[in-house]
């Protein structure tokens, strides 16, 4: 069995091979219904407990239809109605969940208590996203990528914004696809040392620009999230907005990338902070595309860490 932790700790052929999973198992499934069970049934008789700690959308649903369709069954936990909430150890949780479940997807705040649930569970641990990084996003966004422009190695990627979780994951995926990144956005809130140094070790070329004109030239792709996530404290939502307002993905800024740029966002958006409303909704973006592929990703994703 596999834990699915981060794309920097799996390694780059089953990354590749997770795709290509991905891939064949979206096409086999085009034109039928979202209930309809795939043609195979690799989770027949698996249990998945789906752990969220935040809010959300897209990974909550997301999972939830991906086991479905594979045969398996899913139980949708909040933090806040485990014990985990009012003082059971992280360990010991693991370790009675390993004994009910055959895998565990979860969402949380700290890293360590993803990777403290991973070192005692018995079974495989997927990070549905931490404060640090967001692996599934990103797996997502390498299908679609491949989809719309084929292979990313070479690529030139602007993330620009806030260096949060999911520009962490994207790091991660430079190193392990080959692709070059520029992050433009207020020195404040640069990503963290460590990924930009991940990156650079695997021979990827990270720029920080801090001009968003400058940065975008020559862009294959321009990437965006949201300015306040969902660990940053509300009260921080003020400056964040005044030092982030000038990273905005406009017209403009999507106009000084390459003219085949296609542009992404995990969602949610807010539509007129980070990214303009005729972005999202313009030719150039691949939102939804990103957004249904979680599902086929993940799939491939969960049939890797239980080895079926
Ligand atoms: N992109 C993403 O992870 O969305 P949710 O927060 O809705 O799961
Ligand atoms: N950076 C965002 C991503 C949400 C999917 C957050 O952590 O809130």
């Amino acid at each position: 069995m596999n834990h699915f932790l981060d794309i920097h700790k799996t390694d780059q052929a089953d990354l590749l091979a997770m795709l290509a999973n991905a891939e064949q198992m979206k096409n086999a499934r085009k034109g039928q219904p979202k209930g309809m069970p795939d043609a195979d049934q690799p989770l027949a008789g698996r249990m998945v407990a789906l752990i969220f700690e935040k809010p959300s959308t897209r990974t909550r649903v997301s999972f939830d239809v991906g086991v479905r369709q594979m045969g398996g069954q899913t139980m949708v936990l909040s933090g806040n109605d485990l014990q985990l909430g009012h003082g059971e150890t992280i360990a010991d949780t693991a370790r009675v969940l390993s004994r009910y479940v055959d895998m565990i997807m979860i969402r949380t705040f700290d890293e360590s208590v993803l990777l403290e649930l991973a070192e005692h569970s018995t079974v495989p641990v997927i990070n549905g996203l931490t404060d640090r990084t967001h692996p599934c996003q990103i797996m997502a966004d390498m299908l679609t990528y491949r989809e719309h422009r084929g292979d990313i190695a070479g690529k030139k990627v602007v993330w620009s914004g806030d260096g949060n979780n999911v520009c962490a994951s994207f790091l991660h995926a430079a190193g392990q696809f080959g692709f070059d990144f520029t992050y433009t956005g207020p020195e404040k809130l640069d990503p963290e040392a460590e990924f930009v140094g991940y990156a650079r070790s695997k021979g990827s070329q990270v720029s920080i620009e801090r001009d968003p004109f400058k940065a975008v030239e020559g862009a294959d792709l321009v990437v965006t999230d949201t300015w306040v996530s969902m660990h940053d404290s509300q009260s921080t939502k003020e400056r964040r907005h005044n030092l982030l307002r000038p990273y905005q993905v406009n017209p403009e800024l999507m106009a000084a990338a390459k003219d085949d740029a296609i542009f992404m966002h995990c969602l949610p958006a807010h539509r007129g902070e980070e990214v303009t409303s005729d972005v999202m909704d313009g030719p150039q973006s691949v939102i939804f595309d990103e957004a249904e592929n979680r599902l086929h990703a993940q799939k491939a994703v969960m049939r890797w860490c239980l080895g079926v």
